[in-house]
């Protein structure tokens, strides 16, 4: 079952007790030599956890899609990865401007990327709606001009 959340209260982090991996990463802004690293890292995780390749491939998308956002609109934050045995979690919380109307930023084109993220191939406002095609759920919560959070779900 696909659902969409957007707007909804910040949900918890899994506890660390059902957690069978829980793993944070800093995202620094602007970064863009260090792109992708973190979902390369993810997919290794869940490869050597036995996750079937379909999902490894859903996964890896939103992660790089969610890291991405914070290297190019944020101010920098974190990615936290967490798996149990029912779910592979995918939350990201930055500072940030934030996104005023979530709605907008949800549609596929809309984009307020730079022109130093164009010029590096960003910037198709294609992030976010390719996370919520390849995830069960997308959770967004956001205040202008404090930070932006995103909590992503794939149910195993
Ligand atoms: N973490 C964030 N902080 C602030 N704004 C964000 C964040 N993530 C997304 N946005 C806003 O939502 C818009 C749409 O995001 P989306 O990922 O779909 O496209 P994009 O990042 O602009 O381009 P693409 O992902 O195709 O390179 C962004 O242009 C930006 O305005
Ligand atoms: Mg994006």
């Amino acid at each position: 079952m696909k659902e969409k959340v957007v707007n909804g209260s910040e949900s918890c982090v899994q506890s660390a007790k059902t957690a069978l991996i829980r793993q944070i990463y800093r995202v620094q802004a602007m970064d863009f030599a260090s792109a992708g690293e973190i979902s390369g890292k993810i997919k290794n995780i869940l490869k050597q956890l036995g996750v079937n390749g379909e999902m490894i491939r859903r996964a890896a998308i939103a992660s790089y899609e969610a890291e991405m956002n914070l290297v190019i609109h944020s101010w920098g934050g974190s990615l936290i990865f967490v798996v149990t045995p029912e779910e592979i979690q995918i939350i990201t919380q930055d500072t940030g401007p934030g996104i005023p109307d979530i709605d907008l930023a949800m549609q596929e084109g809309y984009s307020t990327a730079s022109d130093q993220a164009r010029e590096l191939g960003f910037g198709a406002g294609m992030g976010l709606p390719n996370i919520q095609r390849c995830s069960d759920r997308v959770e967004i919560s956001s205040k202008e001009g404090q930070g932006t959070t995103l909590k992503i779900s794939f149910f195993l």
